[in-house]
């Protein structure tokens, strides 16, 4: 069941221009005036600015300015995903601190948060922007009983849900750019990295890292990155509640998972098709020291990307850059 303080915030967030009337409150949650009035005292104290007129209504005006494990766990609604979860204000990368903990034994299905990354990673070594309050930085410890080969369709299943939960909670369109970007509008607000540790046939935790963009303005972008990243608050001009993303990218992901293991990658990969960034388009490709011009066909039950050159001829990749 989805808390009253929860829908009371996504009422307010989704009007941050207007005042909402505590009678339109008190009608949409059922409870009295005076409970809407006990709730705005509880919000203040976590660190929202309640803007309240009399006879006009409430808005927000601020949001805390860190997340907290309680509100986090208030409202999440998995049966196994994130039932264990660590939140830290700050931390050098959270895929460390999920790693150290999977090592000391921690149960799949963990989840470490933090509010900020001081030496957030993507892939290729490359540095992730992790400022403080303004995204998702997240990684989850899975311990699936499959093969390390199989551990790159984990990346793809987890881009669907996180396209999912863009359509779904922020009603935008996102896309997959092979293997772990997601965009909107031809820019990057999502990344996945996903780290392994495995013995000869069997992996023993995977960690699926996921850096979201939410609540950075233009401005607040890296300026070496303003012209290929975005953020949900720059695509929608509103606000995000991290929280409440999160409890549902993780039910997402949980869904995806089970559906996974249960069904295998089949229908998964329909899904990862039909989200995919420029299928069918020309795209540059670069691998194996080359580059050179493909049509993008799909990808294939591995996960592995499926290009077609000028010559017609099908190529199979597992790892390569890709450019527009
Ligand atoms: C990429 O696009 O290259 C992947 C970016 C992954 C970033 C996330 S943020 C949470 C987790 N911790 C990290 O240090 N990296 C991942």
């Amino acid at each position: 069941m989805e808390s009253t303080r929860k829908k009371l915030i996504t009422l307010l967030a989704e009007q941050q221009e207007q005042y909402v009337s505590g009678q339109k409150l008190s009608e949409e949650l059922n409870i009295s005036r005076a409970a809407i009035w006990k709730h705005m005292k509880g919000l203040e104290k976590d660190g929202y600015k309640i803007d309240a007129i009399s006879r006009v209504g409430y808005r927000i005006v601020a949001f805390p300015d860190q997340m907290s494990l309680n509100t986090i766990q208030w409202g999440l609604n998995t049966s196994w995903l994130g039932q264990r979860m660590y939140y830290e204000p700050q931390l050098d990368s959270t895929q460390s601190l999920a790693h150290k903990l999977a090592l000391e034994g921690a149960e799949h299905g963990t989840v470490v948060i933090a509010d900020e990354q001081l030496k957030g990673r993507g892939r290729l070594h490359r540095k992730w922007d992790s400022q403080k309050g303004k995204g998702i930085w997240m990684s989850i410890i899975l311990r699936p009983p499959l093969e390390p080969q199989r551990a790159p369709q984990l990346t793809l299943a987890s881009a669907v849900a996180i396209i999912d939960m863009l359509a779904s909670q922020v009603n935008v369109k996102g896309q997959i750019k092979w293997p772990n970007d997601i965009f909107i509008q031809n820019k990057k607000v999502a990344g996945i990295l996903t780290e392994m540790q495995a013995e000869q046939d069997l992996i023993q935790y995977v960690i699926i890292g996921i850096g979201l963009n939410v609540n950075q303005t233009a401005e607040e972008i890296p300026e070496d990155l303003q012209e290929i990243a975005t953020s949900l608050q720059i695509e929608t001009e509103q606000t995000w509640v991290r929280e409440g993303l999160i409890q549902n990218l993780l039910k997402e992901i949980e869904s995806v998972y089970e559906e996974y293991v249960q069904n295998g990658f089949g229908s998964i990969k329909k899904r990862w098709e039909l989200a995919a960034y420029k299928m069918g388009d020309w795209i540059k490709v670069k691998a194996m020291r080359k580059e050179w011009d493909a049509k993008l066909i799909g990808i294939q039950n591995d996960g592995a990307l499926i290009v077609e050159d000028t010559d017609k001829a099908r190529k199979v990749l597992y790892s390569a850059e890709i450019d527009w």
